[in-house]
């Protein structure tokens, strides 16, 4: 598997369902630029992004795609390529400026995410929206830490939510929620290795030993206030449902002969998975694992609490998995550190006997290996048995700056390829349910802490002119999804 060698899947071979909903991702502050358009205010990434420019590859988002300003160019850019669902974010901090429950709405953001949802409701795209992609208004963070403070947070959110709800749902409007987007990534990569907005831990008097746990307590229980408001007051007239994205590796054993590496593979995605699904998903208390190896490091859910979550439990409508890749999990024998918080387990790409998981892609962590893709959506199943969405599936390619280069993108096709094909193993051949795969991205994007280095788009976007032109990809998706319809 390369460039140049390898397989290339066939679109007859991949039995993809009919029911399976094809569709296009993005997040508002990756894309949207309009930083400060039309009384927007600032979320903590338009704060980190020009704080030290060595946190972001020296670059911010305040243009980006200027998606905010090309709206519905991109919106027929999306029916073009025949995608069926859009998942989209809201920037909070673009619809309530200062982000809290007393703080007045911005009717001009309102009406430019309202505008969207006709455009595409119009166009027979499906929206699902996403209320939180990591952009905590800043205004919140300065006022009580955003998710730090548990109890603050959970109102404000709850408010937002129900805004949302209320300005853009309906039964021909948005019927598809996600609360958030991988809280684990807001935890531990904001929170404890502090290389995402906002940085937190680099601050004085911080305290990584509990806050990223007590970051995941706050979004997981504000997750379901969320649930239970829309299923009270949402759902009996606009019917659709509410859940959240999570993101994970499949981990295979660094060495599959030593039991100690096995049940640390086990271990490690319970640590990155089990710490929100389960509570999500079976309304429970922390994996016992966590709880045993974290001690008091895991804040503890009040008899309240657990009566909440278990009651939204069986209203979260899908599991929504991000996933793009595999490692090999290694316990360690001699601690990492005192404070190693994943069990002191090392995640490797090349095994005991020097092989490789899977070729690179321009990310050096993202390794082309759709066999554990296939091996965790059978872990999830059986674990949650919660029909599964893949919310986000990609892959970056090296050497897409320039465009002719860009859009033969051969590499990008055939990872998605594989990607697909373990999809449709897992559904026929191991009867996982899953209803829906969306990819990451439409576009090329601001890319967090890499900037505008990698491209995950399946369209080409030319930063200075802001051009859009799809890549092969976007046909093969194109064409693969129209094929499967009558297929399965
Ligand atoms: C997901 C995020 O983690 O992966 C996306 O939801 C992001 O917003 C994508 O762009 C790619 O991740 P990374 O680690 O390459 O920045």
């Amino acid at each position: 598997y390369s460039q140049s060698t390898g397989h290339d899947l066939p679109v007859e071979e991949l039995r993809l369902p009919a029911d399976l909903a094809w569709g296009v991702a993005t997040a508002a502050y990756q894309i949207e630029g309009g930083a400060a358009q039309d009384g927007k205010g600032k979320s903590v990434w338009d704060t980190y992004s020009h704080l030290e420019p060595s946190r972001t590859n020296g670059q911010h988002a305040d243009v980006a795609c200027d998606h905010y300003n090309r709206m519905p160019e991109d919106v027929e850019l999306i029916a073009s390529l025949g995608a069926e669902v859009y998942r989209f974010s809201i920037s909070w901090a673009r619809v309530i400026p200062l982000g809290g429950r007393d703080d007045p709405v911005n009717e001009a953001g309102l009406a430019f995410y309202s505008d969207l949802i006709d455009r595409l409701v119009a166009r027979g795209i499906e929206p699902v929206v996403t209320l939180y992609h990591w952009d905590t208004p800043q205004a919140l963070y300065d006022r009580y830490g955003g998710p730090l403070d548990t109890a603050e947070f959970r109102a404000d959110f709850a408010s937002y939510a129900r805004l949302c709800f209320d300005r853009f749902g309906g039964p021909n409007r948005v019927r598809r929620w996600v609360t958030f987007n991988e809280p684990y990534i807001t935890s531990i990569f904001a929170h404890l290795n502090g290389t995402l907005a906002p940085g937190h831990c680099r601050e004085a008097n911080t305290d990584t030993k509990t806050e990223p746990w007590r970051v995941g307590h706050s979004l997981l229980l504000a997750h379901a206030d969320a649930v239970l408001l829309y299923a009270r007051d949402f759902q009996p007239a606009n019917g659709g449902d509410v859940s959240i994205v999570l993101n994970g590796h499949f981990y295979e054993p660094f060495n599959a002969a030593d039991p100690a590496d096995v049940a640390a593979a086990e271990r490690r995605m319970v640590f990155y998975i089990g710490w929100f699904a389960d509570p999500v998903f079976l309304g429970s208390d922390y994996p016992a694992e966590m709880r045993a190896y974290l001690g008091a490091r895991l804040p503890q859910f009040t008899a309240e609490d657990r009566d909440i979550l278990r009651r939204a439990a069986p209203l979260n409508g899908f599991y929504g998995m991000n996933h793009y890749s595999t490692k090999y999990a290694r316990q360690l024998k001699t601690p990492a550190a005192d404070d190693d918080w994943t069990s002191n387990i090392e995640e490797l790409s090349v095994d005991s006997e020097g092989r490789e998981i899977g070729p690179s892609s321009a990310m050096g962590w993202l390794r082309v290996a759709p066999e554990g893709f296939r091996k965790l959506l059978c872990w999830v199943w059986r674990r949650y048995r919660v029909p599964i969405i893949i919310t986000e599936n990609g892959c970056p390619c090296v050497g897409e700056d320039d465009v002719a280069t860009a859009v033969d993108d051969t590499f990008r096709r055939r990872y998605l390829g594989v990607y697909l094909d373990a999809i449709s193993r897992a559904i026929h051949e191991d009867e996982v349910v899953v209803k829906g795969y969306y990819v990451w991205s439409l576009m090329d994007n601001y890319e967090w802490s890499a900037g505008y280095g990698p491209r995950y788009g399946i369209v080409h976007v030319d930063f200075k002119t802001l051009k859009r032109t799809p890549k092969n990809s976007a046909f093969y998706l194109r064409d693969t999804f129209k094929r499967r319809r009558g297929v399965s």
